[in-house]
């Protein structure tokens, strides 16, 4: 297909879907991909002049997004990134990794048949059967958690205190890092994935120059690499219940794991298992905090827990957008796709598809079915959903016995981010029980 006929998006609103502050402004991006679904499901993004990327299919219905995701022969993980990147952000990868687009090799940049061979030597560990042996420890660290939230004496930031570092720390136990090294587990991630990211603009790198950066990431790579080595050879003299004993002993092929992917699998979990969970939980808080009336039922009665966390899930899709390179001519919703084209599937959009979902912008506990698509679907969905969803049930579980009554006490702020986004602030006023 000429490129001419392409069905392009007008500038203002391709400039508007990639941009994170768009992601900000939570009911205008759902008004946008309103409009798209119905007049554009699959539409060609080109880049703008102040933010130049390679072009994009933009996949907004439900039904294409899942096709997508169930596909993984036509739609593959490489070799284009599996994030969107403004074109800086992929030349920043390349140079690190001597051609690669991916920064880290790891499940999410692997395709069959390699791509199961690993996720095979965790997906266990992560099963709910499985689970059950830490939720005791999970329910300490909500204690803790709750513990915070108390000591601010009726009023908190909900995020600071509760909902960013309670997930933090569970990962990082269930990685076997100890409590004193999170500090600088979470410091090194930033550095690593923090290319374009609010927040290490804000500690400014994006003051430095391009090289300075390069040597940076380079340095977080490495001390990365130097700590889990050192926690690897323990869990190998020593091995232990936790997830580094099964990376660290794993065989793929006959052989160990090398350091390049020990590393990569260390990164991905600490990274994909905070932020998510964080933006869930908060999003959670955020719709009982608005309804008394149904923070008081599901005090009185917990079977509403496991509906309310579900629905929290798809209602804040904090992952919100995977991408896919179409491994040859195809078509997705009926729109000709050729070989080598990159395509955003987008979680937000299809989560908000009201051929799927009923009213799709309200918070309903009791929505049913909730097939929503926030964990993705097909070979590379969530690893961590069980853990997600249980460390989510635990924590409320011990928010409904421990508070009486909740309340906003501001207004909340959502991060500016494409990829991973939700509350950055949840200002709280709360009784205890
Ligand atoms: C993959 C969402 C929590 C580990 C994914 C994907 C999504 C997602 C959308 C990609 C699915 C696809 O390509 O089809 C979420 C959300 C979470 C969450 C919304 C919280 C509410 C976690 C946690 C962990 C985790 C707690 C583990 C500690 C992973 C891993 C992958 C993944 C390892 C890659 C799987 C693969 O490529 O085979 N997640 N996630 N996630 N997630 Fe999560």
């Amino acid at each position: 297909m000429a490129a001419q006929d392409r069905p392009r998006l007008d500038p203002a609103t391709a400039r508007a879907v990639i941009d994170p502050q768009s992601y900000a402004e939570w009911d205008g991006l759902l008004d946008t991909f309103d409009r798209l679904r119905e007049d554009t499901p699959v539409a060609w993004v080109e880049p703008a002049e102040d933010a130049v990327h390679p072009p994009f299919w933009l996949v907004t219905r439900y039904d294409d997004v899942m096709r997508m995701s169930k596909d993984n022969a036509t739609f593959l993980n490489n070799p284009h990134s599996v994030v969107f990147s403004l074109t800086e952000g992929i030349e920043f990868a390349k140079a690190l990794t001597g051609g690669s687009e991916h920064m880290v090799a790891s499940l999410v940049t692997f395709d069959a048949p390699v791509h199961m061979k690993y996720r095979k030597l965790t997906q266990e560990w992560f099963m709910p059967k499985n689970l059950r042996g830490v939720e005791d420890e999970i329910r300490g660290i909500a204690h803790a958690a709750v513990d915070r939230l108390l000591a601010g004496g009726g009023e908190a930031d909900f995020v600071k205190t509760v909902s960013a570092p309670y997930p933090l720390h569970v990962v990082m136990q269930i990685l076997g890092v100890p409590e004193e090294d999170e500090p600088r587990m979470l410091t090194l991630t930033q550095q690593m994935f923090g290319g374009s990211d609010e927040d290490l603009n804000q500690s400014g790198m994006k003051d430095l120059p391009p090289e300075a950066i390069t040597q940076l990431v380079a340095g977080a790579v490495k001390d990365f690499e130097a700590y889990f080595a050192k926690l690897t050879a323990q869990r190998r003299a020593n091995p232990t219940a936790d997830v580094a004993s099964t990376i660290a002993n794993a065989v793929v092929d006959g052989e160990p794991l090398n350091d390049r992917d020990m590393m990569g699998y260390y990164i991905i979990l600490a990274a994909a298992g905070h932020d998510t969970t964080s933006a869930s939980t908060a999003g959670a808080m955020l719709a009982l905090a608005q309804d008394a009336e149904q923070w008081a039922r599901v005090r009185a009665d917990r079977s509403l827990l496991p509906g309310i966390v579900e629905e929290a899930i798809r209602w804040t899709t904090p992952v919100q957008h995977f991408m896919r390179t179409a491994a040859e001519d195809t078509e997705v919703g009926g729109q000709a796709i050729a070989k080598g084209d990159w395509l955003m599937m987008n979680y937000v959009a299809a989560n908000h598809d009201p051929a799927h979902f009923d009213d799709p912008r309200r918070f309903d506990a009791a929505r049913s079915p909730n097939r929503h698509l926030a964990f993705g679907a097909g070979a590379h969905q969530c690893l961590g959903l069980h853990l997600a969803r249980l460390e989510m049930r635990i924590l409320f579980e011990v928010l409904l016995d421990r508070i009486e009554t909740v309340e906003l006490a501001g207004e909340p702020e959502r991060s500016k981010s494409t990829f991973v986004g939700g509350l950055k602030t949840l200002p709280l006023r709360f009784t205890a029980a």
